[in-house]
């Protein structure tokens, strides 16, 4: 029984896949392998002998078991390791260039941009639904029903049934709205921006009923005007990729904020082409002003604490402007042509240090 012990168990160890495993276990422990013969001649002994050879046998049988059982796990378990060590995959290798048949809309590619400008000024991304209550779209931004830019906005209402009785809900006309649920989800001090698409009726080379703002909103103690200023003008040069731009500010009107100005690049448009930083040509980019205090406060903050400035930024025009698009509503006609032709990259992830564009 010794012997057979030390020979199985010697087996087992050296056994180098589960073939030789089976293989090991069928001749030991199988119906009829050498353990199972041995139990026949228990039927040949004296009762005595077969009182200590039986569970002597059956100890024995148990052991080979065991010694099988974790010889097998331990192949599963080299196994594994080789296929780790074999099977790897470098996932930072570019891709086969003639698989990128997709490509990233411009309008996707702008908005990482802004994304990325914005967050090395310390803006986070916040987000609001596309279908908001009128509450929200107007009336928290000091926009109350009888207001005139509730017209001038040719808002879509969501239709409502007769006796309908929930707060009525429009598709936002601005991105604005989200400055109030930033406010209420995460209170001050407070620097979001917010991307998406914004909807008015209108239809023209420079309209289409749906399309894209950036907001801007920052709240704090001690915010002023020229900090709206010098972050406008940061983002403008960053978003061109020039050292520098002016920037003219207009005093403008818009009910959420006190002062408002509208705030223009100086460019040229010598020969066809846009260039931003020089000429005697004025390109309105934005919204913008100081947050009315009336906005904090439907916000759910003191506005004898908090103050700050907001803007509105046009995405679908920055677009067009940076790569030289002339028609809005090519945008969004989903034709392959146009895609192909103005679409990027979408593994070249707009960043400050790789380059915006490139
Ligand atoms: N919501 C304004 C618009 O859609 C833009 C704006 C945003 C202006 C924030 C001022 C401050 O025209």
């Amino acid at each position: 029984m010794d012997d057979l012990k030390a020979k199985y168990l010697g087996q087992i160890a050296e056994a180098a896949d589960e073939a030789t495993l089976e293989g090991i276990r069928v001749s030991a422990v199988g119906k009829k392998g050498e353990v199972a013969l041995k139990m026949r001649e228990l039927g040949k002994m004296t009762p005595e002998e077969r009182q200590i050879a039986g569970p002597a046998l059956n100890a024995l049988k148990d052991e080979i078991n065991s010694a099988l059982v974790a010889k097998k796990a331990a192949l599963a378990d080299a196994a594994l390791d080789e296929r780790l060590r074999s099977e790897w995959l470098d996932v930072t290798l570019p891709t086969r260039p003639q698989r990128r048949t997709g490509t990233l809309h411009p309008i996707g590619q702008v908005q990482e941009e802004i994304t990325a400008i914005f967050a090395e000024l310390g803006f986070s991304v916040a987000e609001g639904p596309r279908i908001d209550t009128d509450w929200y779209n107007f009336d928290a931004l000091n926009i109350p029903g009888h207001h005139p830019a509730r017209a001038e906005m040719d808002t879509f209402y969501m239709h409502r049934a007769e006796g309908d009785d929930r707060p009525p809900h429009v598709l936002r006309t601005h991105t604005s709205p989200v400055q109030i649920r930033s406010m209420e989800k995460m209170g001050a001090p407070l620097r979001i921006i917010c991307p998406g698409g914004v909807y008015r009726a209108d239809y023209d080379q420079t309209h289409t009923p749906m399309f894209h703002q950036v907001e801007g909103l920052a709240l704090d103690k001690d915010i002023s005007m020229a900090n709206l200023k010098w972050v406008l003008e940061e983002f403008v040069k960053a978003f061109f990729e020039v050292d520098d731009v002016e920037l003219r500010f207009r005093a403008s009107h818009f009910p959420f904020t006190e002062p408002s100005a509208e705030v223009d690049i100086r460019c040229s448009w010598e020969g066809g082409t846009l260039k931003v930083g020089e000429g005697d040509d004025w390109l309105e980019v934005l919204g913008s002003g100081m947050v009315h205090p009336k906005v904090i406060a439907a916000g759910g903050i003191d506005p004898e604490v908090y103050q700050g400035f907001a803007f509105g930024i046009g995405i679908d025009r920055l677009a067009m402007l940076k790569y030289g698009i002339p028609d809005l509503r090519a945008f969004f006609d989903s034709d392959l042509r146009w895609l192909r032709h103005y679409g990027f990259q979408c593994l070249d992830m707009p960043t400050l240090h790789g380059g915006l564009s490139r």
